[in-house]
């Protein structure tokens, strides 16, 4: 009790000496907490200010998303896109694209924001862009299927992210208690872990961010 107690006052004050939510993100949380499934998969405040202070240092000019959910993230990463940048972003869920959109020009990010709806491993290839970083967040069966489809497409020194690389701490027990997702989660971090054509660290934000650096070809 005492240490559940003591995480929920750390993570109170991480919340409190991070910047506050911008009322447009704080919005469009609420909105997705009240009326869409599964709010727990929305980025949030303190991992939606990680991505956004990422996209202000590295000053992408083209970023690839995978799993758009209700756009929270995508708006975080758009922030710091050079004047001609440009973020892609993959859903599977056409319900939801409509109310994304409706963020996207609240954020004054019409234009600079593309949505892309249907199957994450049928749209990648379609895409003719050169990457500068690749967030990595829909269905967990299939994260290594994305990094291999989006690896070629990344310049060298840009980066691929992928969430929930922790999976609520289930990639640490045996095998035979990890759900599927977990397993998933478990051989990208194998995978990457034995990719020599990147530097990489797992950030413990939120439920695990593997940031992967590619330094080759
Ligand atoms: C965890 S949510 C994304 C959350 C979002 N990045 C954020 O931080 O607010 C995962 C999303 O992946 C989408 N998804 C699941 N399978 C997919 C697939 N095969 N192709 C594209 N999107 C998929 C789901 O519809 C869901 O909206």
């Amino acid at each position: 009790m005492g240490h559940f107690l003591h995480s929920l006052n750390i993570n109170n004050y991480i919340e409190n000496y991070t910047s506050p939510e911008n009322p447009v993100l704080s919005k469009l949380n609420r909105e997705t907490n009240l009326k869409i499934e599964l709010p727990i998969m929305l980025s949030g405040h303190l991992q939606g200010a990680v991505l956004q202070a990422f996209s202000h240092m590295l000053r992408p000019r083209r970023i690839l998303e995978i799993g758009t959910y209700t756009g929270y993230s995508a708006i975080c990463l758009a922030q710091g896109l050079t004047e001609d940048g440009h973020l892609h972003t993959i859903d599977i869920n056409e319900e939801l694209q409509d109310m994304c959109f409706r963020y996207i020009c609240d954020a004054g990010l019409e234009g600079r924001i593309t949505q892309h709806i249907g199957r994450a491993e049928n749209i990648i290839p379609e895409l003719d862009e050169v990457f500068d970083l690749v967030f990595i967040d829909a269905d967990k069966v299939n994260y290594s299927r994305y990094y291999d489809q989006v690896f070629d497409k990344v310049r060298i020194g840009g980066f691929i992210l992928a969430d929930n690389v922790l999976y609520d701490g289930e990639v640490v027990l045996p095998p035979e208690q990890q759900s599927k997702n977990a397993k998933a989660m478990h051989a990208y971090n194998e995978k990457l872990r034995n990719d020599p054509r990147i530097e990489h660290v797992l950030l413990p934000v939120r439920d695990g961010i593997m940031i992967a650096r590619k330094t080759k070809e």
